[in-house]
């Protein structure tokens, strides 16, 4: 019976999808020692931000083969670990998008117009008119750290609200900005010119504590900064002293740098300009629909053997990649697969050439089928495509990348996989041809043309009479039937390589018999 894990709350949206395909159990607040405990029962776990996947529990979940994070971040998940492990991980890049950058936005109304203090002041029996005099967002400098999705929604909106907006962000390129009618600029120039500042970047090892005292200090007495994006990009002791102290106007936070906020945290006693939610960018009806629907899609596709979406540790492998070079890669990991079997030993180097039409396909997906095959033959199911390049680097195996777009073997191009390795060299090349069928075209420069199938036998002879009608008979002598043999030669009684397919393996004490034929220089049991 397959089983999904949900540790967090999960809207029920969600729930609904993963119970088609697995039986759901909704357990909340687990402590990490209680997690290890049961995770070694589930197939996929959903979770929020509240649960800590951790290496230790990675390697609790010997079953495990997704997890699925409602929502964007996934520092609460030790990636590495469930790389190592073969986990996919998943998330939902958009669907809380609009919900965190219209928080972003009601921070910065709620901190000019000073809509909390005000309300408390209601709450308290007091009519504080003169207290609140507040500031209009109209034809102020807005400065977006890190233009991405949430930034860029909130730019798009401050625009519309007459704000002039100025962005640092390295990683985006300068016409996508102007575009949005943004100019990029740099970080210290956007803390001194901005009114507002509003983070909307990753916390990285580059972003940590990325605004510090120095930088608040360089900032206009009147600015105020609004972070809804992680905690510990900001030094929360700084913040609050700058905004106690008037070195800026005041703050407006959702996320902090440990969860829930210490009840001795320094910010929770600032009397003025600052604004404190508990972790609500993405708290709406519609963003926790949308991420659950979103996340619950990909675990139910994993489960059912289906490529996800929004992977976050498979580079390079979109479904829609997937989908589209499904026969490409199978063909791929078919031949790495083979090539792995008629290397033997250890393989130190894989070389892939993509010639004709095959040349024009995103590279990188081929590398990782071809390893996951060249790989799973030795170490079988515990390498998947999101494992598979970890493990080659892992085993030293160097990969090499040849595209020969000019080659014309077969209308939609060929691929070649080459190893070197301490047992030689080998070789195999492959196609695909029309309706989606996978040929086997050349093994070690003999040209055969030969279906894949489940058992294979090949074999490098000497090519002269009485082989392959010897090879025939041991088989059948032992019950091994042959579904069909294709020889490949370069010359007339030189060398030659034999290719059966046969409806069953071929037992250990045959392939001995047969390797012992005269005239048998390998033999080779493959499984497909
Ligand atoms: P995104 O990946 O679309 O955008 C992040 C942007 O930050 C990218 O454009 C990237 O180039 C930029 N960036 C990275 N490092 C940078 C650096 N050192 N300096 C400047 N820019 C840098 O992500 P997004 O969906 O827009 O999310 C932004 C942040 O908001 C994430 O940290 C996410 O976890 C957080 N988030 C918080 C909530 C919440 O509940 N408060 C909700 C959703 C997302
Ligand atoms: C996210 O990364 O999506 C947010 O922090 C929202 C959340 O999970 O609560």
């Amino acid at each position: 019976m397959t089983k999904v894990l949900v540790s967090d709350p999960i809207d029920k949206a969600g729930i609904d999808i993963l119970s088609h395909v697995a039986q759901v159990d909704q357990r909340t607040g687990l402590s990490e020692q209680e997690l290890i405990g049961i995770i070694g029962d589930y197939d996929g776990l959903m979770i929020r931000s509240g649960t800590q996947v951790t290496a230790a529990v990675i390697a609790a979940a010997s079953r495990l083969k997704i997890i699925g994070r409602a929502g964007v971040g996934v520092d609460n998940v030790d990636v590495p670990a469930a790389t190592q492990r073969g986990v996919l991980v998943v998330n939902s890049p958009e669907g809380n998008t609009i919900a965190a950058a219209e928080h972003a936005l009601a921070m910065m109304l709620s901190l000019s117009r000073h809509v909390p203090q005000a309300h408390a002041g209601m709450r308290a029996g007091r009519w504080d008119r003169k207290k609140f005099v507040g500031n209009e967002l109209y034809k102020k400098t807005l400065g977006v750290v890190g233009l991405g999705k949430i930034g860029s929604h909130v730019a798009r909106v401050a625009k519309a609200m007459g704000m002039d907006v100025i962005a640092y962000d390295p990683f985006i390129a300068a016409d996508r900005a102007q575009k949005m009618q943004v100019r990029l600029t740099q970080l210290d120039e956007l803390f001194r010119k901005a009114d507002y500042v509003t983070l909307h970047i990753p916390r990285t090892k580059d972003t940590e504590n990325l605004v510090n005292a120095e930088l608040l200090r360089t900032m206009k007495p009147g600015a105020r900064i609004v972070n809804c994006a992680r905690g510990g990009v900001v030094d929360e002791a700084a913040i609050a002293e700058a905004v106690e102290n008037g070195v800026i106007a005041g703050a407006g936070l959702d996320v902090f740098a440990s969860e829930p906020l210490a009840e001795d945290s320094p910010l929770r006693t600032v009397e003025r300009g600052l604004v404190l939610t508990p972790h609500l960018g993405a708290s709406t009806e519609e963003a926790q629909e949308n991420v659950a629907i979103d996340v619950a899609e990909q675990i139910r596709d994993v489960l059912l053997g289906l490529p996800a979406r929004s992977a976050v540790n498979i580079p390079g492998l979109s479904a829609e990649i997937m989908e589209r070079l499904k026969p490409h890669l199978q063909l791929a990991e078919t031949l790495g697969l083979l090539v792995s079997q008629l290397s033997g030993g250890q393989v130190q180097e894989l070389e892939l050439r993509l010639q004709g039409e095959f040349a024009s396909h995103p590279s990188q997906p081929l590398v990782i089928a071809a390893l996951k095959g060249l790989l799973g033959a030795v170490l079988g199911d515990s390498i998947n495509y999101v494992n598979a390049s970890l493990e080659a680097e892992a085993r030293g195996i160097q990969v090499i990348e040849v595209k020969d777009e000019s080659s014309r073997d077969f209308a939609g191009g060929s691929l070649q996989l080459k190893t070197k390795g301490d047992q030689g060299t080998r070789s195999v090349i492959g196609a695909v041809f029309a309706g989606g069928e996978l040929r086997i075209t050349s093994i070690d420069e003999y040209p055969v043309n030969v279906s894949p199938s489940r058992h294979m036998l090949f074999t490098r002879h000497r090519d002269m009479p009485g082989i392959i009608g010897h090879l025939g008979s041991l088989l059948g002598e032992h019950n091994v039937n042959i579904a069909s043999m294709q020889v490949g030669r370069r010359i007339v009684r030189g060398d030659a390589v034999m290719v059966l397919s046969i409806d069953d393996p071929v037992p250990t004490t045959v392939l001995e018999t047969i390797k012992a034929v005269n005239g048998i220089q390998e033999a080779h049991p493959v499984t497909l």
